[in-house]
């Protein structure tokens, strides 16, 4: 039964983001690219803001770590010094009867098929993730190329160019947001395993000795961007750490969030020892560019990396899903429309539309044009003169727009305005001079 309410409430949220127009299968009319998603004019909005807040707590707001945008495609020699050419593989299988795919560690039953429940599964098989391409006009391997499967590489690759232009000294860290891409074999759950997603990651230099306690101040920063930044309560998180560690780890914890099909990774916080700096060390023979001089002991030493790595994605879907309600009682007594109102309960700064001017008549547009342009300075608005008032705050109800601005043949002679708010539904009337503070201090 709970399953059930968790798929419907999963495919609810599936059908507003499309309805709406945050997010859509890529090449909806030839059927859908697996694994592969479009966000819409409300789309783009959340995942630019989500983006922003992550690069202004993460860059912006200190002093110890510095941004880069790399390219997607790098020189092939990154991905084989990183092990992503040799190991970056899952353990797939087919069933020979209903012929469906699917990674070896996630069958519930091994050797079952979850699908049609045969037993005639394939050998598993290992299958690279990497999704290649080939640079310049001959298809040949000498010209083969990869599509980044993660953004942090190029910032290791990047490290000594970024650590003088910033005259950076350990520990320092350098951010980087953008594209990924790994051909999954079995993308699902919406965007949750998508084969181009977003990554927001950050790798800090630093001194062995300090790293462990790094971690743990990474570990609580990026705890507290879920809860601080974006309001997701603290019972629907939390950390899991890793048992199985690579060889040069010392630690690994992963903030997850329960979606409606369960408890899903968000974010990874890794020690990372030194091994990505001391394999492009070997790999592109430049060891002064990887390692560090230590002026006291006369040394060169490679840094020691944590990592905070997250999908940028998968933050979207979250608040989506954290954010997604139905209510029934409260709407007929507010807004006295229809009987459901879904309801995106998103954090203001991260709301598609903040404000929405609704004049109640289309010859109001004198005076609710002008308040348009002008809060449209201050934030992310939408004017919308059609339909009922109840239509329409229904509408933005949907996109999660926390403030509708409604003016009336009143505002005309005493220039106030009423603001609805999304989450009680209470109205409250205002000077219209008065609204910009208002609304600042509460977006
Ligand atoms: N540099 C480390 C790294 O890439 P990861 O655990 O493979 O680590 C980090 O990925 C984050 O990227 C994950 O926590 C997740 O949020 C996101 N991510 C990974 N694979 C994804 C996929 N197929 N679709 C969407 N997001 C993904």
């Amino acid at each position: 039964m709970a399953e059930q309410v968790s798929a419907d409430l999963m495919s609810r949220v599936v059908a507003l983001c499309k309805r709406r127009g945050i997010i859509f299968q890529s090449s909806d009319i030839y059927g859908g690219i697996n694994g592969f998603w479009d966000y819409g004019p409300n789309g783009v909005p959340l995942r630019r803001s989500v983006e922003q807040n992550w690069w202004r707590y993460m860059v912006e707001d200190r002093d110890n770590v510095v941004g880069l945008d790399s390219t997607i495609i790098c020189h092939p020699e990154v991905w084989r010094a990183s092990g992503h050419v040799d190991q970056f593989s899952d353990s797939m299988t087919d069933c020979l009867e209903c012929k469906k795919r699917y990674r070896v560690d996630q069958l519930e039953k091994p050797g079952v098929c979850p699908s049609c429940g045969s037993t005639r599964m394939t050998e598993p098989r290992e299958f690279n993730l990497m999704m290649k391409t080939y640079v310049g006009p001959v298809f040949d391997e000498e010209h083969v190329a990869y599509l980044r499967a993660e953004t942090c590489q190029p910032i290791f690759v990047d490290f000594n160019i970024v650590r003088i232009a910033t005259r950076q000294k350990l520990p320092f860290g350098i951010a980087q947001t953008g594209k990924a891409f790994r051909n999954e074999i079995n993308p699902r759950f919406f965007t949750f395993r998508s084969r181009e997603f977003m990554q927001m990651e950050m790798e800090f230099f630093c001194r062995d000795e300090e790293a462990m306690d790094w971690f743990e101040y990474w570990r609580k920063e990026r705890w507290n961007f879920y809860t601080q930044v974006l309001g997701i309560p603290e019972n629907k998180l939390r950390l899991h750490w890793h048992e199985k560690l690579a060889h040069y780890a010392k630690a690994a914890v992963d903030i997850e969030f329960e979606f409606p099909f369960g408890w899903g990774e968000i974010e990874g916080i890794h020690h990372r020892g030194t091994w990505d700096m001391s394999r492009h060390c070997e790999f592109s023979h430049q060891e002064q560019d990887c390692k560090v001089y230590d002026q006291d002991s006369k040394e060169s030493f490679f840094p020691t990396v944590i990592e905070t790595s997250c999908g940028l994605d998968r933050i979207c879907l979250m608040l989506l899903c954290n954010g997604y309600d139905e209510d029934t009682a409260e709407t007929k007594k507010a807004d006295k429309d229809e009987d459901t109102r879904v309801v995106l309960h998103l954090p203001p700064k991260v709301a598609p539309v903040q404000v929405a001017i609704l004049p109640l008549s289309k010859k109001l547009e004198e005076q609710a044009r002008p308040l348009l342009k002008d809060l449209r300075r201050y934030f992310r608005t939408d004017y919308d003169d059609s339909g009922s008032i109840g239509k329409r705050y229904r509408r933005q109800d949907e996109i999660g727009t926390p403030y509708c601005v409604t003016v009336d043949f009143d505002s005309v002679n005493d220039q106030t305005v009423t603001v609805r708010d999304r989450d009680s539904m209470s109205q409250e009337r205002m000077e219209i001079s008065k609204l910009p503070a208002y609304l600042m201090g509460k977006i």
